[in-house]
């Protein structure tokens, strides 16, 4: 099972965190990868990392938020591979204000980085897979895009969060038709450098103890069961589903 060998998978966000350590992941698991991010020198220490593999690795430069950045990786991945079969939508970021103190330029930010960027991303990318009728398309929302929170005040990122939640299933809903499944994981705590500087803090720690019913932060690797089961063959009837991975967060 879950064999992806001969499968092309799109990952943003590849240069770190999250996105960086699903790399391998996909890698393992037979897949060529298509690595986009704006940091390009990270990008290429991931292809580095994954030449053990023996996959074939592009990394692009490519800033989510721009159409025509999003649209030239689009057309360089179809060129080299000539399809797409697996699309991952990792790539955020936040400006975390509360909901009476945020700018509109924080709110904007935000609102770009991790809900437009998920449709803008999806659209290219979703019509070079509908010409293949396959595709399997994860967006990573977060345990935010399900609830509200009292710890850290980040009111853009909890609507684009819940946005991306929504996005994924009316997404699902349209493209089934295409062979296409869009579906969705909400992460909780991961020590990466979008969390590190909270995730560190004594008194976080001692929040996470008590509002995590397992008692801790996710460990590196644990999203990415998830996502390789949402990528493969297998999960072909899977599709609209919101599967947290939060240690029980959402579940109390
Ligand atoms: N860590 C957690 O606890 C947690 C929890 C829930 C959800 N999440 C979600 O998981 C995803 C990954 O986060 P992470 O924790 O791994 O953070 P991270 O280590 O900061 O990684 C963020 C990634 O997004 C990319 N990115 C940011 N803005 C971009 C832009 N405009 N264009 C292209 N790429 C951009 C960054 O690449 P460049 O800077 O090189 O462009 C980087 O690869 C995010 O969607 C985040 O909201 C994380």
């Amino acid at each position: 099972m879950f064999n992806l060998k001969g499968r092309v998978a799109v990952i943003t966000g590849a240069s770190s965190g999250l996105g960086r350590g699903m790399c391998k992941s996909f890698a393992e698991c037979g897949a060529d990868l298509v690595l986009l991010a704006r940091r390009i020198e990270r990008l290429e220490e991931v292809k580095k990392e994954l030449l053990p593999y023996g996959v074939k690795v592009i990394p692009i430069k490519c800033d989510v938020t721009k159409n025509e950045e999003i649209d030239y990786a689009a057309r360089l991945t179809e060129a080299y591979f000539g399809k797409v079969d697996i699309l991952v939508n990792c790539a955020g970021a936040s400006k975390d204000k509360g909901v009476l103190e945020m700018t509109d330029e924080e709110w904007q930010f935000t609102i770009d980085t991790d809900l437009s960027s998920v449709f803008k991303v999806t659209r290219a990318f979703g019509n070079i897979m509908k010409k293949n009728h396959y595709g399997r398309i994860i967006n990573i929302s977060s345990m935010y895009g399900l609830v509200g929170n009292t710890e850290i005040p980040t009111i853009a990122y909890h609507a684009s969060k819940g946005g991306v939640v929504n996005f994924t299933r009316a997404a699902a809903a349209e493209l089934a038709k295409d062979n296409i499944t869009v579906n969705c994981i909400c992460p909780g705590y991961f020590y990466t450098e979008l969390t590190r500087d909270v995730l560190k803090t004594p008194k976080f720690q001692e929040f996470a103890k008590v509002h995590v019913p397992m008692q801790r932060y996710g460990n590196d690797g644990e999203i990415n069961a998830g996502v390789i089961f949402l990528s493969s063959d297998e999960a072909s009837y899977v599709t609209g589903v919101i599967l947290p991975i939060d240690g029980g967060y959402t579940c109390v």
